[in-house]
């Protein structure tokens, strides 16, 4: 079992471990005293530890004195299951699970300077200061979306890193589909998008040495089971259960998009950017031939996309103008 360290507001490697054992007998009923031996706390603290649960949602049925039990299962993203579901795999050998943070991302580069490990994720229920790109936050509803992050120590130019959002976009459009049979679009650079809404987005940050990434993070949030997003966002943002009508295991969905998402990030280390560039070019129609705005934060002008360069920036040739590198900005596209 590994130990969760001791970071303020993660799940107790205890209270997960009560989580999972409910979990795995759900609809059985299991006595208080079963309980306190197999995670070897006692009695009084399970039954304080049964209210801890209640209060964060999960619907724990039962008492005290007859034993406990789960009604349905709920879906919370147990480290434990996961773990076991990603066996054998690098990413996800180290989780640590918050009901409740402020961002993955600020967690995971805490993590980077403390020494953790390639492939340690960081994943939450909810979040109160979910970040995206310039600036902007990222809705974070408790339990109905993804959110995490994973650190990675890949041996890099710093110039490179950004690739690493690309990979995980298409990893990511890769596990949806094989769950959903929902083809996400990949917009260059960071975003999913279904039907022209966001269904998920990338946030990839760093630190570095002016030729050497020491270590980098990607957050990746998606919208998996919300049924609505408040009114600010209802228009731009959308949901897997939003476009199938139909409830997505959120654990399942994880652990696809960690297998996956570490099998091409070993791909792209072995194969070089090229790996990452073709992939993606291969699995986007946006690259090529889209109307689009480049707003980039300096000046903005429309264009057409024309492919990505071999670094796997987007060339856009400029209405009336040159063709031109985007190295960072906001592109949308224009219809
Ligand atoms: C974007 O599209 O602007 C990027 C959004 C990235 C959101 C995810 S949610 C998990 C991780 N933690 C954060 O604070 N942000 C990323």
């Amino acid at each position: 079992m590994h130990q969760t360290p001791s970071l303020p507001g993660t799940t107790d490697r205890r209270l997960a471990a009560l989580l999972t054992l409910l979990t795995e007998n759900s609809t059985i009923v299991i006595s208080g005293t079963r309980i306190a031996r197999e995670i070897g706390v006692s009695r009084t603290m399970v039954w304080r530890w049964v209210e801890q649960l209640r209060k964060l949602g999960v619907q724990v049925k039962g008492q005290h004195s007859s034993g406990y039990f789960l009604e349905k299962v709920p879906d919370i993203l147990t480290p434990d299951l996961l773990r076991k579901r990603l066996k054998g795999n690098q990413f996800g050998k180290r989780v640590l699970h918050f009901f409740k943070t402020d961002s993955t991302n600020r967690v995971a580069m805490e993590l980077g300077y403390a020494a953790e490990p390639e492939g340690t994720v960081v994943l939450a229920e909810s979040q109160t200061d979910g970040r995206g790109r310039s600036g902007r936050s990222w809705h974070s509803e408790r339990g109905t979306g993804l959110y995490f992050t994973v650190l990675l120590r890949p041996r890099l130019s710093p110039a490179q890193a950004p690739l690493l959002t690309m990979l995980a976009g298409i990893s990511a459009q890769a596990a949806v589909q094989a769950q959903t049979g929902l083809v996400p679009e990949l917009k260059w650079p960071n975003d999913l998008l279904l039907n022209g809404k966001k269904l998920g987005g990338i946030l990839t940050e760093m630190h570095a040495e002016p030729n050497l990434v020491r270590f980098v993070i990607v957050g990746i949030g998606l919208n998996v089971n919300q049924e609505k997003f408040p009114a600010e966002l209802s228009s731009i943002a959308t949901s897997i259960r939003m476009e199938s009508g139909r409830l997505t295991y959120r654990l399942e969905l994880l652990a696809r998009l960690l297998a996956q998402f570490e099998s091409d990030y070993n791909r792209f280390l072995q194969e070089g950017p090229g790996f990452v560039v073709d992939r993606f070019q291969s699995v986007t129609s946006f690259a090529q031939g889209r109307r689009v705005r480049v707003d980039t934060g300096t000046e903005t002008y429309l264009g057409t996309t024309e492919g990505l360069s071999p670094e796997g920036l987007l060339l856009v040739s400029r209405d009336n103008g040159p063709l031109v590198t985007v190295i960072a900005g906001d592109v949308t596209e224009v219809r």
